[in-house]
């Protein structure tokens, strides 16, 4: 396969397609189908590395427009911005935009009634409820590819039920986790991302989870954080749902070997608990720097329970990250600038940050008076996050 090279992809185009899609809660199959295009062809528009065709586009718009995938009022403006953005030879047509955002002229979704849907699997599913205000913006995700591929495959075909993603402060495991919720989103019905940095009380988070996941949100709760946790693992029985529990380092006693939790919080011990032996068909989704302890007993290669420590992002994805720099150095000069950060994007994006553009001499990283011998004297602070 040709190996596209980071300056190469279209970033901007790739999220409006992924977020479109999402929205319209379709699969990469199940859009290629209804488009006539391979799966490969929707992964390839979705990755940046393609464009689909001006008549594909349209019938893709149209979907979006029948499923109210665009914001509402705003629908032409997108749909120019989205056709600016696909790169299209041919202008847009506008006699066939003005007749397909026309009220008068609704277009079916579905086949009409009578008629057999002739691919039943690649319907629309219902949208999944989405809670998912604190997760980070992935607009400018970069690398992972092997993390991401490795973790869809846990969550999706495995169908693990706790997933746990550690790793030092500033590694990514927030960014990984809020790139892997909106990608597998539709693979849900309900998506819950909640951070305990501010560290709410157990019975108050699993309460506010109850309710998210709730059809009928309840007006009371149990007093007890067992009962609480059962109604929730109820829930989590009952539908296929992902919660993302961000920043569980937060309530672990640091630096304990045992990974215990901090006075007050021993509960959050039972909820992960809980969540990890019992059976339930939905994906809880923890990011700490910390290990908890709960998760080590079930954990395993082959067990639905496994965790995922990550390491720094590599050389390709920090000349992604930090492509707005303008930087240019030799491979030498990267792999050494890298390294010297652990690979940490905070701490990279850190240490080019500055009140000033870096001058011209600065911009070329491992020249003799260039920018890396500052930087690597800032590296040895990296480890510390
Ligand atoms: N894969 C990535 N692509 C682009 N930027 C990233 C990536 N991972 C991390 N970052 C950057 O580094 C910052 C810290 O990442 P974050 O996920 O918050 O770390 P953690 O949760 O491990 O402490 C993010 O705000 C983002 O700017
Ligand atoms: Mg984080």
């Amino acid at each position: 396969m040709k190996r596209y090279s980071y300056r190469e992809r279209d970033y901007a185009f790739a999220q409006l397609m992924l977020t479109l899609r999402t929205t319209i809660g379709l699969t990469q199959a199940g859009l290629g189908e209804r488009l006539g295009v391979s799966r490969r062809a929707v992964a390839e528009w979705e990755g940046g590395l393609s464009y689909p065709k001006a008549e594909r586009l349209k019938a893709f718009i149209a979907l979006c427009v029948q499923q109210h995938a665009f914001a509402a009022g705003r629908e032409e403006e997108e749909i120019r911005a989205l056709w600016k953005a696909a790169r299209q030879k041919v202008l847009l047509d506008e006699d066939w935009l003005r007749g397909l955002l026309a009220p008068a002229a609704p277009v079916r979704l579905s086949p009409p009634a009578g008629t057999p849907a002739a691919h039943a699997g690649a319907e629309a599913v219902a949208f999944p409820r989405v809670d998912w205000v604190e997760a980070l913006d992935v607009s400018h995700f970069a690398g992972r590819e092997v993390e991401v591929a490795e973790l869809s495959q846990w969550i999706v075909q495995e169908r693990c039920r706790l997933v746990t993603l550690l790793g030092m402060g500033g590694i990514g495991k927030s960014m990984l986790a809020s790139y892997l919720g909106q990608r597998l989103a539709q693979e849900f019905e309900a998506v819950l991302w909640r951070s305990v940095r501010d560290a709410p009380s157990c019975e108050e988070l699993v309460a506010d989870c109850i309710t998210f996941f709730s059809q009928t949100p309840p007006t009371a709760f149990p007093a007890s954080l067992e009962q609480r946790i059962t109604q929730l693992v109820a829930r989590l029985q009952a539908s296929r749902c992902l919660l993302v529990l961000d920043n569980l380092e937060t309530l672990l006693e640091s630096g304990d070997r045992e990974g215990g939790y901090l006075p007050g919080y021993e509960g959050y011990g039972r909820l992960i608990g809980r969540l990890t032996e019992s059976a339930h068909q939905s994906c809880v989704l923890v990011t700490s720097r910390e290990r908890p302890r709960e998760i080590e007993a079930l954990e395993g290669v082959r067990s639905p329970v496994r965790s995922l420590r990550l390491a720094g992002i590599d050389e390709q994805a920090a000349q992604e990250l930090l492509s707005d720099k303008e930087l240019s150095g030799t491979p030498a000069a990267w792999q050494r600038l890298v390294a010297g950060y652990v690979g940490n994007p905070l701490a990279l994006k850190h240490a080019l940050a500055g009140p000033a553009p870096p001058s011209a001499a600065l911009k070329t990283i491992g020249g003799a008076g260039g920018a890396l011998a500052a930087l690597a004297a800032g590296a040895g602070a990296a480890g510390q996050l």
